[in-house]
C-alpha cells in the first residue's frame, strides 16, 4: 500500500475541487478537511464543513487548495487570511481557479497577514482528472521550495499527468489548450452525432458511433509512441473516403485557422481574468 496524500483543506467542491477530490480519495489522503455547502458528508477521518470559520483550529493542512469560481476567490482567500494567519507560512496554496495570479493571490492573503511570504502554486488541471486520466499544467511561484513543488507534484500526478511551466503566463496556454479541451472534444462528439442523424442514422446508433470514436481513438493516441499526424496517415488511404473528409477539415480556411482562432479566445479570456 503507498503512502496516503498529504492533508489538505480543499475549499470548493464543485465540478474540478470536487473531481480531483474522488481521485485523491480512492488513492487514499491524510485526514483533510472540505469547505463547501453542497458536499455531502465523508467517510472519516475526512470533515466537511460549511464556511471558513469551521475549519477545526487545529487543523493544518499540507496544502490548500483553491477550487471557488475565479470571481468568488479574493473574499475567500482574505478571510482564510485573516481566520488562520499561520497557514499562510506552513501551506502551500494550491489554486486551480484560470486566471487568478500568484501574485494578487498573495496580495490577498497578505491583506490580513502583511508580513507573509505564502507559497503560490497555481495547477491548471482538466475533468478527465476524476478518472484518474486528467493533464495538469502548474506554475510554482518564487517563494514555492523544492518540497512544496514536490508535494503539489505527488497531488496532482495522483489524477493524471503533470508538466510544469517556467513563465506564469504560459498557465494561461495550458488553459486554452488542455484546461478547457475535453470542451472541444465534448463539441466534437456532438456534431459527429449530429452529422451521422443527418445521414440517415438512427440517433442512438449516431450517438454511440461518436462517443465510441472519440473515446477510442483518444485511448489509441495515449497508448501510441507514434505522433497524431502519423497515426493519422495511417488510417488514410489516397483517394479514400476519410482523406476525403479531410481534405474539407484541413483546408487552410476551416479547421488550422478555427482551432488556433478558438484556442486563442481562450487564452485571451484567460488573461483577461487575469487582469
Ligand atoms: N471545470 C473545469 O473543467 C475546470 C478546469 C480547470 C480549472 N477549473 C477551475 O476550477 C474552479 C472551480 O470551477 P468549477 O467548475 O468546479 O466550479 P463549481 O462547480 O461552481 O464549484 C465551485 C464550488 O465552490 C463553492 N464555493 C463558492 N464559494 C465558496 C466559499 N466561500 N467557500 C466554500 N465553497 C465555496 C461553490 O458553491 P456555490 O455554488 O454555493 O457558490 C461550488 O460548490 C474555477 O476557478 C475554474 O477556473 C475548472
Amino acid at each position: 500500500m503507498s503512502e496516503p496524500l498529504p492533508s489538505l483543506l480543499l475549499i470548493g467542491c464543485g465540478q474540478m475541487g470536487g473531481a480531483l477530490l474522488d481521485a485523491w480519495m480512492e488513492k487514499g489522503l491524510a485526514p483533510s478537511v472540505i469547505v463547501d455547502r453542497h458536499r455531502n458528508s465523508l467517510p472519516a477521518p475526512h470533515r466537511v464543513v460549511r464556511s471558513l470559520a469551521e475549519i477545526p483550529a487545529d487543523f493544518t493542512p499540507a496544502a490548500i487548495i483553491l477550487a471557488v469560481k475565479p470571481q468568488k476567490a479574493m473574499p475567500v482567500i482574505e478571510e482564510l487570511a485573516a481566520r488562520r494567519p499561520d497557514l499562510a507560512s506552513v501551506s502551500v496554496f494550491v489554486s486551480v481557479m484560470a486566471g487568478l495570479t500568484t501574485a494578487s493571490m498573495a496580495d490577498a492573503v497578505r491583506k490580513n497577514v502583511p508580513a507573509a511570504s505564502p507559497a503560490m502554486v497555481r495547477a491548471m488541471p482538466n475533468t478527465p482528472s476524476a478518472i484518474g486520466r486528467g493533464m495538469t499544467g502548474l506554475y510554482a511561484a518564487p517563494d514555492v521550495n523544492d518540497a512544496q513543488k514536490s508535494l503539489c507534484n505527488t497531488l496532482l500526478s495522483s489524477v493524471g499527468a503533470t508538466v510544469w511551466v517556467d513563465e506564469e503566463d504560459q498557465i494561461n496556454a495550458v488553459t486554452a489548450i488542455s484546461g478547457s479541451g475535453p470542451a472541444y472534444v465534448f463539441l466534437f462528439a456532438e456534431l459527429l452525432e449530429e452529422a451521422g442523424v443527418k445521414l440517415g442514422l438512427p440517433q442512438d446508433v449516431a450517438r454511440l458511433l461518436a462517443r465510441k470514436t472519440t473515446s477510442g481513438a483518444g485511448e489509441l493516441l495515449d497508448h501510441s509512441s507514434e505522433d497524431a499526424a502519423v497515426l493519422r496517415h495511417n488510417v488514410t488511404s489516397p483517394g479514400g473516403t476519410t482523406a476525403a473528409a479531410l481534405a474539407v477539415l484541413r483546408a487552410p480556411e476551416n479547421w488550422p485557422s478555427d482551432i488556433l482562432e478558438a484556442v486563442t479566445a481562450a487564452f485571451k479570456r484567460a488573461r483577461e481574468l487575469a487582469s
